[in-house]
């Protein structure tokens, strides 16, 4: 039977860490839908697309092979892509990427065909509003965008990359406006979603608060 765990939130909200820890404990298959979008992204750059090519874009997001292993490595058309995918150049662009209706509409079809009939936690921005609004427990989370920036930019370095805190908070800043100003799947928090604000909690405690409000919904 299909038991979904919808988390939304903005970057650095928290949802890529404790969805592939809950993920583990209790079983459910990680759906991570930003690294799909990311993995457009990413295709456009390989290719030298500007982000004005729109018609080249949508075709990309319908022709590319994404897949979500279960060790959590992402590859895009048969290659390993978990680390390029995380690169500046990508966070840069993949905002206005996911913005372009089409490629919204090829990527719901495959986030919502990848959980047919299973058990996923799937996180993004508009999973609890759009691609699955009857979800079985709705989860946002957010944070203060230092806090978030803060976080990010730590994950960053200790990934090796060379980047300024400065540089990671403007581009938080500009991928929260954008996303909260999509024309579909804007980002926002639904009104039977359970709010957590992670500013001020750590990843156990974030982790115990999730885990606990999904085993009240699937008793
Ligand atoms: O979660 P993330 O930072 O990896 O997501 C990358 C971008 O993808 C983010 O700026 C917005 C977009 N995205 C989206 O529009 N809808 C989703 N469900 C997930 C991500």
């Amino acid at each position: 039977m299909q038991f979904i765990v919808a988390i939304d939130g903005p970057a650095g909200s928290g949802k890529g860490t404790i969805t592939k820890r809950i993920s583990n404990k209790l079983n459910l298959i990680n759906i991570d839908t930003g690294a799909m979008y990311r993995c457009v992204a990413l295709e456009c750059i390989n290719r030298g697309l500007s982000l004005s090519q729109k018609e080249k874009i949508i075709e990309i997001s319908k022709q590319i092979k994404i897949e979500l292993k279960d060790d959590e490595k992402i590859y895009l058309n048969n290659e390993d892509v978990t680390k390029e995918i995380r690169s500046k150049e990508v966070s840069k662009i993949v905002s206005q990427v996911s913005a372009i209706v089409e490629v919204r509409y090829n990527m719901v079809k495959l986030q919502r065909k990848l959980a047919e009939g299973k058990k996923v936690i799937m996180e993004g921005r508009d999973i609890t509003t759009y691609v699955f609004p009857n979800a079985d427990v709705k989860i946002y989370l957010d944070a203060s965008l230092e806090e978030r920036a803060k976080r990010r930019y730590k994950e960053i370095k200790d990934n090796g990359q060379d980047i300024t805190y400065k540089e990671v908070l403007n581009n938080i800043k500009m991928r929260d406006e954008n996303d909260r100003h999509k024309k579909v799947g804007s980002l926002k928090i639904a009104p039977d979603a359970v709010l957590i604000d992670t500013t001020n909690l750590t990843i156990d405690e974030v982790e115990e608060k999730v885990i606990k409000i999904i085993k009240e919904k699937s008793l």
